[in-house]
């Protein structure tokens, strides 16, 4: 299978500096989407047309996930035409094999849908049509006796033509031989000047090639192409739609449905509840009996069973393990690890921090660069001052410790097994095991001591 994806066209009605196909869907550019879904299929070759912007879009390409995946870049200097743009991509085809047409601005065409119309085009022309309650603006399907004669474009349409519903999706599946034969005969006398491919399907008619139409498996909105933010929009909408569905089939608790966003892949665990208005982005997972309350973002994290992350609580590249109580108002920053029972309340800072079981952390704290025994209990207030300007450096507390209210601990600086610092302590030097250690002025009161009164 070679597979040329069409994505030179500019974008106009986007207003964006950003080239359209990398207008995102639920956090991935439009383009990623096609690529990411096509490389399933293994093809021989993927070439993508670029025009508008390519260095950019080229660019976008360059990171860790792509480097094994072998991406043509085929030029198309002048926007001539769709038929025009795959005879860019044809130069680097594999002539054994068949071609596949996809578009960078129909993003969400599933694997499934795509199989579907490999498997049965075989070694015909393979046509992805849908029936659209609203077809303005595509090309129709023109059948006589259930058989394709052509494909017209809207604005090439009769008005009779125009009430035909069945539509062209723009994916086809063609004989690569049968490409290298007709689209350089292809001709732009029709409405927008521009050399169609859609027009090559009238060629197989007059070679009496068969043609095949299959249809989107998944729903219509696979087949949604975006040419203004209104179509983003809604098609970002209707892919929360079916990733909310993936997930209550599954079995999750979802309290609204159109109130859940995706970026990325959730998995999770039985009895999983997540209340409204949350975001999980990039790699999360769920683990059994997991409660997620309102307006919480939760990012490449992992949330071990039967947690409980309470409402506007943030959490990102984070391990909890089970038994977890976070927020509300909670912000776990990257690299932070609580093991089992952890207790973090509101207004809560964690990074790069090690929590070990049954310890808590329940109000007002920042705590950063740090190793936090078993047991331990971490007053209001408190906060690691990890930071010296130039050099961060770790504050470790054993088992058992406890942590009176609002004490600043100068790491680098060790709290021994079962110490206790009294409240609002300045530690600097480290604090032994099983002792008191606290650092206080001592407290005085001014006998006859008068307030300052307002001068006249
Ligand atoms: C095209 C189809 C139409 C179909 C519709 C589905 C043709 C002639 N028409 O119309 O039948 O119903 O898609 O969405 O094929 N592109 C290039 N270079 C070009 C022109 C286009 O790379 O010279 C790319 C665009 O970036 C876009 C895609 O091809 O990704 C489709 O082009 P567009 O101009 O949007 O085609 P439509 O008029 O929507
Ligand atoms: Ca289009």
């Amino acid at each position: 299978m070679n597979i040329i994806i069409l994505a030179a066209g500019m974008g106009k009605r986007m207003h964006s500096s950003l080239p359209k196909v990398l207008h995102p869907i639920a956090q991935k550019p439009m383009l990623h989407h096609v690529v990411d879904t096509v490389s399933k299929l293994n093809p021989q070759k993927l070439i993508i047309v670029i025009g508008h912007e390519a260095e950019q879009i080229k660019q976008s390409f360059e990171q860790e996930k792509y480097k094994d995946i072998p991406i043509i870049w085929a030029y198309q200097k002048e926007q001539l035409g769709t038929g025009h743009a795959v005879m860019q991509g044809l130069p680097f085809v594999d002539d054994n094999y068949p071609t596949l047409v996809l578009y960078g601005d129909v993003p969400l065409i599933s694997l499934h849908t795509l199989e579907n119309l490999i498997q049965n085009t075989k070694n015909n022309v393979g046509i992805l049509t849908a029936f659209y309650d609203n077809p303005v603006g595509y090309g129709r399907i023109i059948k006589y006796n259930d058989k394709v004669t052509q494909i017209i474009e809207e604005k090439d349409a009769s008005a009779e033509q125009k009430q035909i519903n069945e539509i062209n999706t723009g994916i086809m599946c063609l004989p690569t031989p049968f490409l290298h034969t007709y689209l350089p005969n292809l001709n732009n006398n029709n409405a927008q000047g521009e050399y169609y491919l859609t027009d090559a399907i009238l060629c197989a008619v007059e070679n009496n090639l068969e043609i095949i139409c299959t249809h989107p498996c998944l729903g219509n909105w696979e087949t949604f192409g975006v040419n203004n933010k209104k179509q983003l929009c809604e098609l970002e909408r209707l892919y929360q739609q079916s990733l909310a569905n993936q997930l209550l089939e599954q079995g999750v608790t979802i309290i609204d449905a159109a109130r859940i966003d995706i970026r990325g892949s959730l998995s999770v665990e039985q009895d999983v509840t997540i209340d409204v208005g949350c975001v999980f982005e990039g790699e999360v997972h769920l683990a059994q009996g997991v409660h997620i309350k309102p307006y919480c973002v939760i990012n490449n994290s992992y949330i071990g069973q039967h947690s409980v992350i309470e409402s506007f609580s943030h959490i990102e590249q984070s391990y909890i393990q089970s038994n977890g109580h976070i927020g509300p108002y909670a912000r776990l920053r990257p690299h932070t690890k609580l093991a089992d029972n952890v207790k973090i309340g509101n207004f809560v800072e964690l990074k790069n921090v090690n929590v070990d079981d049954n310890s808590k952390v329940n109000h007002l704290s920042y705590i950063g660069d740090a190793a936090v025994g078993k047991n331990v209990n971490i007053g209001a207030g408190v906060i690691t001052c990890n930071y010296d300007g130039a050099n961060k450096y770790q504050t470790v507390v054993h088992d058992n410790a406890f942590i009176g209210s609002d004490c600043q601990l100068i790491a680098p600086v060790t709290i021994g097994e079962n110490a206790t610092i009294g409240a609002g302590t300045t530690l600097t030097k480290d604090a032994p095991a099983q002792e008191l250690t606290l650092s206080r002025a001592k407290q005085i009161s001014i006998k006859g001591w008068k307030r300052p009164q307002k001068q006249k």
